[in-house]
């Protein structure tokens, strides 16, 4: 009787006052950050276990953001591949990516906790765009740090986000890519802790983050489980496949169905391939793996898809992969561009280069015939017109 009382946890639950996920997680930083840390973390926790907060936030998703997203069956593609696949529409959103999920939730935490700016990092700029989005809704002042690759490429993510009010600052050191921007807006967090609130972009860094915005993005996967629960005579689709940045995504979605039957996939960039490839090390504050030179130097990663181009994959996903939970695959640059223009025409639905690395492993043919998919569609590819055109 008792058990029937108590929540049942699953394996996707609270990684305690450690911030621990089997091995991986913890919080390596400066002692300048350590207390801004767990102030964070006891805001979240607070706010996660009040009704009001979350009344505030699904209020939020709903009338701003657009949630809850449509699951849409891809039929033109199904019936070429020989699979039932399901679209999880996050490029519907407000600004057009899941990135706002977990901005609104940090936006919302920042204005509890007092403070008057959000601090952030971007890679393609969407998570940028939208804590300046965020800002903006919630009057708080926003700074992004971005590599000056990632400006080149991403031009009109910039405009976006100096027309919302944020200012934009360059970083030109390392890469100039999201790993050099982390540094970077971690390092100006050190000097106003008191007034800024560091809105982190993915399921990485110090605790709670990681935990933090698994839980702002378990909105996917809760709405995907309800809505394949109509859609599938099964209820639950045999495989679950998102791609794999940070991992936020694919972490949010996985959150849905950890406790179901469902083979849960990553998609990784080859050139960013942190859970495939990667060796243990430590880097932004988290225990995790990480592209390494032969002498533990980080190394560089490389994708198409700005946002995938992290040396570094989430501590919780590293945890998932040792336990046999979920498997992370790799796929090139030129599958990806040929997955968005294949769901292009059939579905007619241009996709971000990042969330086409999720259908690109779709797209190879390697499932059993009549299999039931479900892929997140992480983003909306206006973003990517100008990469993709070059591809033609
Ligand atoms: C559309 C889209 N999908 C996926 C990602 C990767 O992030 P994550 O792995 O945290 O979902 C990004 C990052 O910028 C993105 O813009």
């Amino acid at each position: 009787m008792t058990e029937l009382l108590v929540r049942r946890r699953t394996l996707m639950d609270d990684p305690g006052a450690a911030g621990r996920f089997g091995e991986y997680g913890g919080r390596y930083v400066p002692e300048s950050l350590v207390g801004a840390c767990r102030e964070v973390e006891d805001a979240f926790r607070e706010a996660w276990a009040d009704p009001a907060f979350h009344a505030q936030l699904d209020r939020l998703l709903a009338t701003y953001a657009g949630r809850p997203t449509p699951l849409t069956p891809a039929l033109r593609l199904s019936a070429e591949l020989g699979l039932t696949v399901l679209l999880k529409r996050e490029d519907l959103t407000h600004t057009g990516s899941h990135k706002i999920n977990n901005v609104l939730g940090q936006a919302l935490l920042a204005k509890r906790m007092g403070r008057t700016r959000l601090i952030a990092e971007t890679g393609a700029g969407q998570h940028g765009v939208a804590t300046a989005t965020a800002a903006a809704l919630f009057g708080l002042e926003a700074t992004v740090y971005m590599g000056a690759k990632d400006i080149e490429r991403q031009e009109l993510n910039v405009f976006r986000m100096r027309m919302l009010g944020a200012e934009v600052v360059p970083v030109h050191s390392g890469a100039r890519t999201l790993k050099d921007a982390t540094s970077e807006a971690m390092r100006a967090w050190v000097g106003q802790v008191e007034t800024a609130h560091y809105c982190l972009g993915s399921v990485l860094g110090p605790a709670p983050y990681p935990w933090m915005v698994r839980e702002f993005q378990r909105v996917i996967g809760d709405e995907a489980r309800r809505q394949c629960a109509t859609e599938l005579p099964a209820a639950v689709p045999d495989y679950v496949v998102a791609c794999v940045g940070g991992g936020s995504n694919a972490a949010g979605t996985f959150a849905g169905f950890v406790d179901t039957p469902a083979r849960l996939v990553g998609v990784e960039a080859d050139g960013g391939a942190g859970a495939t490839r990667g060796r243990l090390g430590v880097l932004h504050g988290v225990r995790s793996l990480f592209l390494q030179d032969d002498d533990g130097q980080i190394a560089e990663a490389h994708s198409i898809a700005a946002g995938l181009d992290y040396p570094g994959v989430g501590p919780e996903h590293v945890h998932l992969r040792d336990l046999g939970r979920a498997r992370y695959v790799i796929v090139t640059d030129e599958e990806v561009v040929a997955a968005a223009h294949r769901l292009a025409r059939t579905e007619g639905i241009i996709a971000a280069l990042e969330s086409a690395h999720a259908l690109a492993w779709v797209m190879r043919g390697e499932l059993p015939a009549g299999s039931t998919v479900l892929v997140t569609l992480s983003g909306r590819g206006d973003k990517d017109l100008a990469t993709l055109r070059e591809s033609l």
